[in-house]
């Protein structure tokens, strides 16, 4: 099967173990490291990457859920060239990251809540943006996703 993986072809053998988490096939088969592992229950978001454009929790996204063509996104592949994407414009402006282990996961995220609610109130962020961070950035991560909104 083949899939895109940050828009590069890449192809799934049939001898992969298909309940293979699709964060640790793109870790360790891809090579893109960016995307982490945190609980491996599908509850801290660390794992965030996108599926045809959605947010998936990839620790919890078997590899046998892909079809072919599935375009998968990381957080290697959302800038624009040297570009960065507005999100992570806006997590650099407001320095969001702490430690940065779930920030990868933290952008992703948002991204999609962006696509869902262009506009998003506080009330709207709070209710749908629900990834965990042990150093408590959540303040920071509203203030940027309001900007990255603008
Ligand atoms: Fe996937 Fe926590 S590592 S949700």
């Amino acid at each position: 099967m083949q899939i895109t993986v940050n828009g590069r072809s890449i192809s799934i053998n049939e001898g992969l173990d298909g309940e293979m988490p699709l964060l640790w096939f793109v870790r360790d088969f891809v090579q893109l490291t960016g995307t982490k592992f945190g609980c491996g229950i599908g509850q801290c978001g660390a794992c965030t990457l996108h599926v045809n454009g959605d947010a998936v929790r990839s620790c919890s996204y078997p590899v046998s859920a892909l079809s072919e063509g599935d375009a998968v996104t990381t957080i290697e592949g959302i800038a624009d060239g040297e570009k960065l994407h507005p999100v992570q414009q806006a997590w650099k402006e407001f320095d969001v990251p702490q430690c940065g282990y779930c920030q990868a996961g933290q952008m992703m995220a948002a991204i999609d809540l962006l696509k869902q609610y262009p506009n998003p109130t506080d009330e709207i962020i709070d209710q749908n943006h629900d990834n965990l961070c042990r150093c408590g950035t959540y303040d920071r991560i509203r203030k940027a996703i309001h900007r990255a909104a603008d």
